[in-house]
């Protein structure tokens, strides 16, 4: 007979232990492998929650950057666990951060020497409303969620970023010392370019590949949400699409020395937003620029389970508050259809939903406290 094996594997975080996390001081929680629904009050904990498992599955926080913030306000450090269950086996991580020290990430009692290689192990996509700034902002929202998209599946593309960084770093550093007056080594700018180059152009080949795919997910997620007639689509624009980046650093140096700084290369790429070649940012309406925000998402989803061949958890946050209910119910459908796996909803009131027949768990935040 033939056995039928589902495609993707599931990933579920089983449990979770807060310590000193926020709004939490001691809290265990254990979730289900399906829908997990959070509700409570405006400032109980829902988004602190969302938030540790997001620390859990990249090593830092999605709705905040720091993480002495995310020391409880009385205490000196805070500490989370979670027990992941993957395809054969449990998998505990542990993060513990005090101030001042680095942070100290442990997968199955082994320390990571480089947070780094954690990146990808357990994937996750979160879908909230300050979201909007992908499309309303500047262009580094947008680099980074297509970096956080591509590094989740992909370590040595996590490195390259790192590289160009540090490699960018050390050009600028030059350029300050030059604008500053001290005697020009052109053949250290020389090797320094070099190393841009050659690294900047494996980024924006990755970036390249990764967004053909990524924008075919995107079309087909636009139209379920939408219901509309227009075709959604991201163009990359990148300097290195057409021109040669090597000789634009030689034309540029001049001009980067005025600055101090490197106004050519991969990290200032950016995405164009289009609905029917219209720009969204300008022309969209709120609904439009909501509606191609999660299938944005939804895109990052399906990107990251079809290279891995498994399902990110999917955390999103306060749909409810901030969607129209033609759209939180599309995203809702969408989030709960079989080829999604653990879902993390948080709202304010647990009836809105009701909806499928997927295997729910129904949680109650009241002030740092999870029941
Ligand atoms: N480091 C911290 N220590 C203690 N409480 C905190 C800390 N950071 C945030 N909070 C509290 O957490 C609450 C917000 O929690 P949040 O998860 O955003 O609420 P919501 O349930 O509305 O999503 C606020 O009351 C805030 O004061
Ligand atoms: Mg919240």
């Amino acid at each position: 007979m033939h056995i039928c094996r589902l495609q993707l594997s599931i990933l579920h975080l089983s449990s979770i232990q807060l310590t000193n996390f926020r709004n939490y001081t001691e809290q265990n929680v254990s979730f289900c492998g399906g829908l997990n629904i959070l509700s409570g009050l405006n400032g109980a904990g829902k988004t602190n929650l969302l938030e540790a498992i997001n620390y859990l599955c990249l090593t830092k926080g999605y709705f905040h950057s720091g993480d002495i913030g995310a020391i409880n306000f009385k205490k000196e450090f805070f500490r989370l666990q979670g027990e992941f269950i993957t395809e054969r086996k449990i998998e505990t991580i542990s993060l513990a951060f005090q101030s001042g020290t680095p942070k100290i990430l442990k997968h199955d009692e082994i320390i990571y020497e480089k947070l780094a290689d954690h990146i990808g192990k357990f994937p996750l996509v979160v879908i909230a409303p300050d979201d909007i700034a992908l499309i309303i902002e500047g262009s580094e929202d947008r680099r980074k969620w297509l970096d956080n998209t591509i590094s989740q599946v992909n370590r040595l593309y996590l490195d390259d970023l790192m590289q160009y960084n540090r490699v960018l770093a050390q050009r600028n550093a030059l350029l300050k010392l030059w604008s500053a007056g001290q005697s020009r080594d052109e053949d250290l700018m020389t090797v320094i370019d070099k190393q841009l180059v050659k690294i900047g152009k494996q980024i924006h080949a990755e970036r390249k590949k990764s967004l053909q795919i990524l924008i075919s997910l995107l079309q087909k997620h636009y139209a379920f949400i939408s219901n509309e007639n227009e075709t959604a689509l991201m163009n990359y624009d990148s300097l290195l699409n057409e021109s040669d980046f090597s000789k634009t650093l030689i034309t540029n140096r001049e001009k980067d020395m005025m600055l101090q700084r490197t106004t050519a290369g991969v990290h200032r790429d950016d995405l164009d937003f289009l609905l029917n070649e219209f720009s969204i940012k300008k022309f969209g309406s709120q609904g439009q620029k909501k509606s191609f925000l999660i299938a944005l998402k939804l895109a990052q989803f399906d990107f990251i389970a079809q290279n891995k061949n498994e399902t990110p958890l999917l955390l999103l946050d306060d749909i409810f508050d901030k969607l129209d209910q033609h759209r939180s119910e599309k995203l809702l459908a969408d989030a709960t259809s079989k080829n999604r796996g653990q879902v993390f909803i948080t709202c304010t009131d647990w009836k809105q939903t009701i909806i499928s027949d997927k295997l729910s768990k129904y949680f109650i935040v009241e002030n740092g406290l999870i029941k």
